[in-house]
C-alpha cells in the first residue's frame, strides 16, 4: 500500500519505534497522522512536528482505543492504516503476580484485538484496510528472562496470522513487525533484557525504514533483523536443537 494520501494512526507514537514510524510516514505525504500515547505530552510533541493530531490514550483500555480511532476519523476521515505498536517489556516468570500478567496482556495484546474489533467491520465494508502489529522476535522465538512478554508477543503473532488468513481475501492487509533489539527506552526497563538485546540493537529509524518498505510491499512478516528468519527456520527444522541452543545462550548470559 502506498502511504500517500492515507490516514494513519500509531499507538505508542510518542517515543521509540512508534515516534520513528510517525516521522518516517510523514515523508510519504499521508493525509493525516495520529499519534496515540499514554504520555500525552510526548504524543502532542511528535504530532506537532508532523502536523498531525496527538491523543492521550492508555491502549490497555478498550474505550481509549475506540476514542483514538474516532478522534482520527473526525479529524482526517476514515483510518487506512492502524499501527498497534504500544507495548512494554519487563522481566517475569510463572511467579509473576496476576495483576502484572493482566496489565501486560491488556497493553501488549488486547489492545490489538480492540483496534481490530473497531476497525475490521468498517474495512470489510470498504474492501480495504491495513493493520500493522508490532510484535517482536520474542513472538516467533522466545525472550529469555521475560515470560509474560514472550507469551503476549506470541499471542500478537497468532492474532495477526488469524486476521490475515480470515480476512485477506476481503481486502484486509496485515503486517507483523518482529524486531529483535531496538535502541529505545524499552531496553532500560531491565538489566538482563538489556544485556540480551543491546548487542544486536538497531536504531528505531532503521526499523521505521524497513516498516515503510514492508507496507509498500504488503509483506506479512517484517523482519528488521534479517537473521531472525534463520533463527525461526532453525526452530521449525529442529525444535530440540533450538531449545538446547537457547539454554546455552541463557547460561552464557548468566555467567
Ligand atoms: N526496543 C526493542 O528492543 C523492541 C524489540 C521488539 C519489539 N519491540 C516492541 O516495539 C513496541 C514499541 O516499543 P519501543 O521499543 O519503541 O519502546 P519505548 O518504551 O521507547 O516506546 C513505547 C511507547 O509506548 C507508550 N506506551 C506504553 N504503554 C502504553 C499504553 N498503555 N498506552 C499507550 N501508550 C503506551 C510509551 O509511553 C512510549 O512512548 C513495543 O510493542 C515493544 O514490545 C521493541
Amino acid at each position: 500500500m502506498e502511504l500517500s494520501g492515507r490516514v494513519v494512526v500509531v499507538t505508542g507514537g510518542g517515543r521509540g519505534i512508534g515516534a520513528a514510524m510517525v516521522r518516517r510516514f510523514a515523508q510519504e505525504d499521508p493525509r493525516g497522522l495520529v499519534v496515540g500515547d499514554v504520555d500525552g505530552d510526548l504524543a502532542a510533541e511528535v504530532a506537532r512536528e508532523v502536523g498531525g493530531l496527538g491523543v492521550t490514550v492508555d491502549v490497555g483500555r478498550e474505550e481509549d482505543n475506540v476514542r483514538l480511532i474516532d478522534a482520527a476519523t473526525d479529524r482526517f476521515g476514515p483510518v487506512d492504516l492502524f499501527c498497534a505498536n504500544a507495548g512494554y517489556a519487563i522481566e517475569g516468570d510463572e511467579q509473576t503476580p496476576d495483576v502484572e500478567w493482566d496489565r501486560m496482556w491488556r497493553v501488549n495484546f488486547m489492545s490489538h484485538v480492540w483496534a481490530a474489533r473497531r476497525l475490521v467491520p468498517e474495512w470489510l465494508a470498504r474492501g480495504e484496510g491495513y493493520l500493522l502489529h508490532t510484535a517482536s522476535a520474542a513472538g516467533l522465538l522466545t525472550n529469555l528472562f521475560a515470560l509474560q512478554y514472550s507469551v503476549t508477543k506470541h499471542a500478537v503473532v497468532a492474532l495477526a496470522e488469524w486476521l490475515a488468513v480470515t480476512y485477506g481475501d476481503r481486502g484486509l492487509k496485515v503486517s507483523c513487525l518482529c524486531p529483535q533489539g531496538v535502541n529505545t527506552r524499552l531496553l532500560d526497563a531491565d538489566e538482563k533484557i538489556r544485556r540480551l538485546l543491546a548487542p544486536v540493537a538497531l536504531e528505531p529509524e532503521e526499523v521505521a525504514d524497513r516498516v515503510v518498505e514492508g507496507i509498500e510491499n504488503e509483506e506479512f512478516l517484517i523482519l528488521p533483523h534479517p537473521e531472525v528468519e534463520g533463527y525461526f527456520q532453525n526452530k521449525a527444522n529442529d525444535y530440540q536443537r533450538w531449545l538446547d541452543g537457547m539454554r546455552r545462550l541463557q547460561r552464557r548470559l548468566l555467567e
